[in-house]
Order: structure tokens, then sequence, then C-alpha cells
């Protein structure tokens, strides 16, 4: 299968956008993995005066897990989904947290800017026809030292949990999807994890783009060997460097 891009992957996730939120609501686990990841970041607790940066935020799931685990950091949320980030908009949110409608490719052109302390990803690389790209471009606007949580359908590498991704999609996501009428895009979804870097992997792409401090964390539940949370730092710069 052709795996969906950029304007394409965009107009699907548009149309989607009004059941996302229910189908997201009957997965097991879906929130509070969020929240553990965001948690991962390993901020101060608060995040008073700390800046992130919420790459792929679709509906606000991501955007609402952490502002739960730092509710005093100002939040950018970045997605490429007018559908998508109308169905956030319309949440309640306090004013340290803003909506920016762009793709992760031209977040300079969209006057998103760094340093930011962290970068929270959730369910986005997989999406991107270039992760390296994406990768470098966050590395370039994390603060020295600032976090990298990429929270994303990775797989573990190991047969059995690859079997369950795909039993998971034929039996449930998709009968359920395509009553909504989105069966392309949750056909996408689950090629383009079976097409994704395995967890392990990910973190090496992670750690050749200058992160240090790389580790692929599990999460629980039917998701085991699934989900995982990479988490990394951007490594300070070196002296005389001017950052
Ligand atoms: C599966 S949703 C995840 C949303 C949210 N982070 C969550 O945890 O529920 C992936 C989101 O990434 C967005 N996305 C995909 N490719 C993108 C890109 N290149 N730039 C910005 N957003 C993108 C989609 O529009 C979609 O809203």
């Amino acid at each position: 299968m052709t795996l969906l891009r950029d304007a394409e992957l965009a107009a699907a996730f548009d149309h989607a956008a009004h059941s996302y939120d229910t189908l997201v609501a009957a997965n097991p686990g879906y929130h509070a993995h969020l929240r553990r990841s965001a948690r991962r970041l390993g901020l101060p607790a608060s995040g008073a005066g700390l800046r992130v940066l919420d790459l792929g935020c679709g509906t606000g799931a991501s955007t609402a897990a952490l502002r739960s685990v730092l509710p005093a950091a100002g939040i950018t949320a970045v997605d490429a989904s007018p559908g998508m980030l109308a169905r956030a908009r319309a949440k309640a949110w306090d004013d340290r947290v803003d909506f920016v409608c762009a793709p992760a490719e031209s977040l300079a052109e969209a006057g998103v800017r760094g340093p930011f302390d962290a970068v929270f990803a959730a369910y986005l690389f997989r999406n991107v026809a270039d992760p390296d790209a994406v990768l470098a471009s966050v590395h370039g606007m994390l603060a020295p030292h600032g976090r990298l949580a990429v929270h994303e359908y990775a797989l573990s590498g190991r047969r059995a949990h690859r079997a369950v991704w795909s039993a998971v999609c034929r039996g449930v996501v998709l009968p359920v999807a395509t009553a909504f009428g989105d069966g392309d895009l949750y056909r996408h979804l689950w090629h383009s994890v079976v097409a994704f870097d395995t967890a392990d992997a990910f973190a090496q792409r992670v750690r050749r783009a200058g992160f240090d401090r790389v580790r692929a964390l599990p999460l629980p539940g039917w998701q085991t060997g699934i989900t995982h949370t990479v988490v990394a730092r951007r490594a300070a710069a070196p002296a005389g460097s001017g950052r």
C-alpha cells in the first residue's frame, strides 16, 4: 500500500477529525500513556517558565497530557490538518496554550521559533516523509539540554508484537474506522507502523540527529512491544558556539 503523505494525509485527518476523539477514547490507555510519556520528559514539576512544543497535536490529546503534567508551562501546539486543529482549538484551554496550523517541515515560515525547553511528538514521526529532516529541525529549535519525547507506534521488532498490531488493526480498528468513512487513513495507520522504524532503530535515528541520553522506553497494556516513548536530550552546545 502507498502511504499517505503531506497534503493527502492532512486531508485524510481533516475528514477523520469528527470521530478522532471517539476512537481514541475507546483505546485503553491512550490518554494515560500520553501523560506517562509527557512525564518522561523529566521536566521540573509544574513547568513554570518553560516553553514546550507539541508537534502534531491533532485534536489536542497530547496537548492535554502536557498540560496535566506541566500545568504552568507555555505550550505551542502545531498541526498540519486544519480539521484536527479546529477540534483542538474548540476545547477549553488557558491562555498559555497557542495553536498553529503548519506542517512540521516549515515551522519557521509559520512563525514557530525556538528555543523550546522540550518538544513532544505523539504519533507524528511515522507520518512525515523525511523524519531525519524533522528531527534536525527539532534539534535546532531546542535549547541546549532541551528534552525530546517521541511517543509512537514503533514496534519492538518481535514477530509476536507485529502480529498483535495487525490483529488489532484488522479486527478492531479498520472495521470501526471504515464505518466512520475513514478506512484509508486507518489503513495508512496500520501499514505506516509496519513500515516504520522499530523503537530501537528510531532511537538510533535520534542519536544520529545529534541527541544524547537517548532511550526507548516501553508502555504497558495491549501496546506492550507496540508503543514506545523515545526520550532524548539535546547535547550542550560546544564552548564558543554562541548557544
Ligand atoms: C495520530 S494524530 C496524533 C495527534 C495527537 N498528537 C495525539 O496524541 O492524539 C497525528 C497528527 O499529526 C499530524 N501530522 C501528520 N503529519 C504532519 C506533518 N508533517 N506536520 C504537522 N502535523 C502532521 C496529523 O494532522 C495528525 O493530527
